[in-house]
């Protein structure tokens, strides 16, 4: 998986919870090469992330134009104002790991 995302690309990846709950995560690549993952729906509307643009660490919503930090989650332009979740990775070999049972918060960032 790792290269399967260059830098500057996403993927959606449908990852499932320890509940057994499937969830869609998009798994970023930025452009200095580091993997993030964050939810794959737009706060504002049911719209992929991983289709978005990639620049930067910042993914911008097809739909409206808002864009979010992959490494916090906040969005910096309306209209979107709820961060989207964001979940620790790991490389490991040649895979991509998300921990989605454990979203990053201010606390644990
Ligand atoms: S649906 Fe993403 S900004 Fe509106």
């Amino acid at each position: 998986m790792v290269d399967d995302l260059e830098p500057g690309t996403a993927m959606l990846a449908e990852l499932t919870l320890e509940s057994g709950a499937d969830i869609p995560v998009a798994v970023v690549r930025c452009d200095d090469g580091g993997f993030y993952a964050i939810d794959d729906l737009c706060t504002h509307g049911e719209v992929s992330l991983s289709e978005g643009e990639i620049d930067g660490c910042m993914v911008e919503c097809w739909a409206h134009g808002s864009r979010f930090d992959v490494r916090t989650g906040e969005p910096d332009e309306l209209p979107a104002m709820t961060p989207v979740k964001t979940y620790p990775t790991r490389v490991d070999g040649e895979r991509v790991l998300v921990d989605v049972d454990r979203p990053r918060t201010k606390e644990n960032a």
